[in-house]
């Protein structure tokens, strides 16, 4: 089951309605030519443009969704089974559920080892560096023909870590009989490898098994073909839905990583939101595929593991999908409620509103532009009449003393001098106009002094009266 990208584009703009398994296109990596530093605008074909638009849109999503992983509590006492000691992934489960990163969720200090001989694995299991990395200190055997263990051995194990090869489903039966039965198991970790021949059907069935008897414990399930050498975190994968699988999961012949599929299935122990999970994972080694862009942007913005891991089970490409065509729509708008009438008259009432405003702005502008106008001929008539005096005779004051002091003069010499030029006012009626003002003028001087002599009435009675 992979998602290319063709299909992938389809998704956004139809549906996200998980698609069958596409014809295998293993298109061009031209994203990655950008960093050649040639000429690259023509290069592209519209496939490659879209497939970058699609990158980018990733690379928000990622930065987006950067989510705290819960952590579910895991107890004290760690069991594995289903490992092979001959086996690399035997190692590798120990060094995944003892690493140091991991000590902050995989709380352990009792690593239990379950083995068909013990003596044989501690002689494969226990590597030169156990001692220093603590290893030593925690692993136990238990001994067992299958990679069930007894209820005796379970006692006091909180969190079980089994492997189950070649897709058995039988296997898996078991298993969740045995946690159901144990009463300290409380959370489980099941990887299933080697499932290239499962189908959806088989899957659901295993599914529905899983899901119906498992009420004491929590578990993910993490389903892959067979394993291959690839070590962890170098290709790209994705993790779907057992239920999302539209006929087989796996390609004839596809492997997928034993190292990458350990780190996913332990770190899905600590992972709260995996809980109750039941996926798979393919590897994808195209870059330009969603899932490639998805672990390539995690890995570029710093993601740990577990955050990448919790990314991919909770939320896969499909999330992932979901969330940029989320991103991608309109925000809604508010319904209308308004009859057509209601709407015309209200936007007719607001277009009347925009003229009466433009106009009153307009008017404005041309007093102010006016305003303007006069004050610049004022001052053009007060700097002559300046000059004109002091031709005559020494002024005693500066030029912008003797300006203000008659700026109410100038002003209406401006405004006369403005009407005139507009021939609405001819030099008759702008003697009238300065017989006026100067009329008004002594009105307003006799009306001050009247108010001054008053004032100075009243207080010299005051003065008197004080005697
Ligand atoms: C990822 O999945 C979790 C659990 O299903 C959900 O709570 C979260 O909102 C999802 N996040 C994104 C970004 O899709
Ligand atoms: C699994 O299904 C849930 C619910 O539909 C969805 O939110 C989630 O993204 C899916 N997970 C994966 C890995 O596709």
């Amino acid at each position: 089951m992979k998602l290319h990208l063709p299909l992938l584009l389809s998704t956004i703009t139809l549906s996200a309605a998980f698609l069958s398994p596409p014809p295998p296109t293993h298109s061009t990596t031209a994203l990655y030519q950008r960093s050649l530093g040639f000429e690259t605008r023509n290069l592209y074909t519209r496939e490659e443009t879209e497939q970058m638009k699609v990158q980018s849109k990733v690379r928000h999503y990622i930065r987006k969704i950067r989510s705290k992983i819960a952590i579910t509590p895991l107890g004290k006492k760690v069991l594995v089974s289903g490992f092979e000691p001959e086996d690399p992934s035997a190692t590798m489960v120990l060094d995944f559920l003892n690493n140091e990163e991991a000590k902050l969720y995989f709380p352990f200090d009792s690593i239990v080892a379950h083995v068909p001989d013990g003596k044989i694995a501690k002689k494969r299991m226990i590597g030169r560096n156990a001692r220093y990395t603590g290893l030593l200190d925690k692993l136990e055997f238990s001994e067992g023909e299958t990679l069930i263990p007894t209820m005796e051995q379970l006692a006091g194990v909180n969190s079980w870590v089994v492997h189950v090869a070649g897709g058995d489903m039988d296997v898996l039966g078991k298993v969740v009989e045995a946690a159901e039965g144990a009463v300290d198991v409380k959370n489980v970790a099941i990887l299933v490898s080697g499932a290239g021949g499962v189908d959806q059907k088989a899957l659901a069935e295993m599914e529905g098994m899983v899901k119906s008897k498992a009420t004491s414990f929590d578990y993910t399930v993490v389903v892959v073909p067979e394993w291959n050498d690839v070590p962890e975190a170098q290709c790209a994968y994705g993790v779907v839905n057992a239920t999302d699988v539209a006929e087989v999961p796996f390609a004839a012949g596809e492997t997928f990583s034993r190292e990458e599929s350990l780190r996913i299935v332990t770190e899905c122990l600590a992972i709260n939101g995996a809980k109750g999970k039941f996926v798979v994972a393919n590897a994808f080694p195209d870059k330009t595929s969603v899932e490639g862009m998805l672990i390539q942007s995690m890995r570029e913005t710093g993601f740990s593991r577990i955050e990448e891991v919790g990314m991919m089970v909770m939320n896969g490409s499909k999330g992932c999908m979901q969330l940029i065509e989320d991103m991608s729509k309109p925000r809604a708008t508010p319904v209308d409620t308004r009859t057509p009438e209601e709407k015309a008259a209200e936007e007719a009432k607001a277009e009347q509103l925009r003229k009466e405003r433009r106009a009153q702005m307009l008017e404005e502008q041309k007093v102010q532009e006016r305003q303007e106008k006069i004050e610049t001929r004022a001052r053009k008539w007060a700097e002559r009449e300046f000059y004109r005096r002091s031709l005559r005779s020494r002024l005693e004051m500066r030029q912008d003393e003797f300006i203000q002091m008659i700026w109410d003069r100038a002003l209406l010499e401006g405004e006369l001098e403005m009407r005139y030029d507009d021939g609405d006012i001819d030099p008759p009626e702008m003697e009238e106009k300065r017989r006026q003002w100067k009329e008004q003028q002594r009105e307003k001087s006799k009306a001050t002094l009247a108010a001054n002599v008053q004032r100075i009435q009243e207080m010299m009675k005051k003065e008197i009266e004080s005697y």
